[in-house]
């Protein structure tokens, strides 16, 4: 993907990753539009940072979802990258039976969300020269973080759908590629922006910037960081990551 003259539609960018993202695209050049659930959260955008576009949004509704998408294409036909940002991450215990209602929400907003907006997107993005469907994994889909079992599950399903995808637009304008976050300090979950373990988000995503700028054919969107999560098991050091991520880290990411 080009780092400058997109338009990017970001749903999950009220806050964490997906607005400092938002803001530092349309720093170099993009037109942005910014989704998410929390209106007070998008005025306040649009009052912030004139010139960023905001559309309210809920992935875990199909309606929502398909209302916002013709929104967007009819305001901004040159709507050419997506970032299917929005997502949820809960503790949960599987050793009894009250995790189901977490379980199945994680799902409806973690995989089933960002299918929903791929979608919803896909024919007009067939439509242009050039496009790009970014994908949000995590380097738990790689290595588990005992406390979150739907989340890293919901996060395994997006790489899988991330690879698959890219096999079947292979011939087409549309790329795909997956960012792949390590720990990150935001409000994902209650502690997270406070967690010594966790990259500061500003470091993120001068990092993120920098691998779009250098490496625009980049698949996979990896910061140092997520490296030791990511090729574990390639490395042949799996057993001593996940037993290093349960050990010395609560929250993981
Ligand atoms: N921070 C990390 O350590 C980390 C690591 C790996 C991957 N990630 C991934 O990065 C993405 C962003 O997370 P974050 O860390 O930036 O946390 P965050 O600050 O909590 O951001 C989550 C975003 O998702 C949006 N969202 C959640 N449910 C939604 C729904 N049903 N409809 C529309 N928007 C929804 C939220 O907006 P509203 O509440 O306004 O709807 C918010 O903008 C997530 O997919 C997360 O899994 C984060």
């Amino acid at each position: 993907m080009d780092i400058t003259g997109n338009t990017v539609f970001i749903p999950g960018a009220t806050s964490g990753i997906g607005l400092a993202l938002a803001l530092a695209l349309r720093e170099r050049g993009n037109t942005v539009v910014v989704g998410g659930r929390r209106t007070e959260l998008l005025d306040r955008i649009a009052a912030e940072h004139p010139g960023v576009e905001t559309v309210r949004v809920d992935t875990a509704d199909a309606a929502s979802v398909e209302a916002a998408a013709k929104d967007v294409i009819a305001r901004f036909p040159s709507v050419n990258v997506l970032i299917t940002m929005a997502g949820v991450m809960r503790a949960e215990d599987w050793t009894r039976s009250s995790f189901l209602e977490s379980a199945e929400n994680t799902v409806v907003t973690n995989v089933l969300g960002p299918m929903r907006l791929i979608a919803a997107f896909v024919e007009h993005f067939r439509s242009l020269p050039d496009a790009t469907i970014m994908t949000v994994s995590s380097g738990l889909a790689f290595a588990p973080l005992r406390i979150t079992p739907s989340y890293n599950a919901s996060k395994a399903a997006i790489h899988m759908l991330s690879e698959t995808l890219r096999l079947q637009l292979a011939d087409t304008s549309v790329k795909v590629v997956e960012l792949e976050p390590p720990a990150v300090q935001t409000d994902l979950m209650p502690g997270h922006a406070e967690n010594e373990h966790a990259m500061p988000l500003d470091e993120y995503v001068a990092e993120v910037m920098d691998i779009i700028e250098t490496q625009p054919g980049a698949r996979e969107i990896q910061v140092e960081r997520v490296k030791f999560l990511r090729y574990g098991e390639a490395r042949g050091d799996y057993d001593q990551v996940v037993a290093a991520l349960n050990a010395t880290d609560p929250h993981g990411e």
